[in-house]
């Protein structure tokens, strides 16, 4: 958690995962339920290190709360956070 008490929601937009996907998390803002939108804060980062050592993980990548979610969709991570507050 952030010290505000937000769920941290990074997002890589680097090459490897604008390519294979990231590119569509660009509007992740607009399909947060209303309900978890002030309970979660969206930073963009440029690589997230993860893409260099991803043998076994797919970009594009995510960490939600340091947590990393691979291949991730909008869907993926909706359901994250979903998880994340609900428990
Ligand atoms: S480009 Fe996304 S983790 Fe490196």
């Amino acid at each position: 958690m952030e010290e505000s008490g937000k769920i941290l929601l990074e997002l890589c937009f680097g090459t490897t995962c604008f390519v294979m996907g990231a590119s569509k998390l660009q509007e992740i803002e607009q399909y947060i339920p209303p309900q978890y939108k002030n309970k979660v804060e969206v930073k963009a980062h440029t690589c997230l290190d993860l893409c260099k050592n991803a043998t076994y993980m797919k970009a594009p990548f995510v960490k939600l709360d340091g947590e990393i979610i691979s291949e991730a969709t909008v869907e993926k991570i909706i359901q994250a956070i979903e998880r994340k507050i609900n428990g």
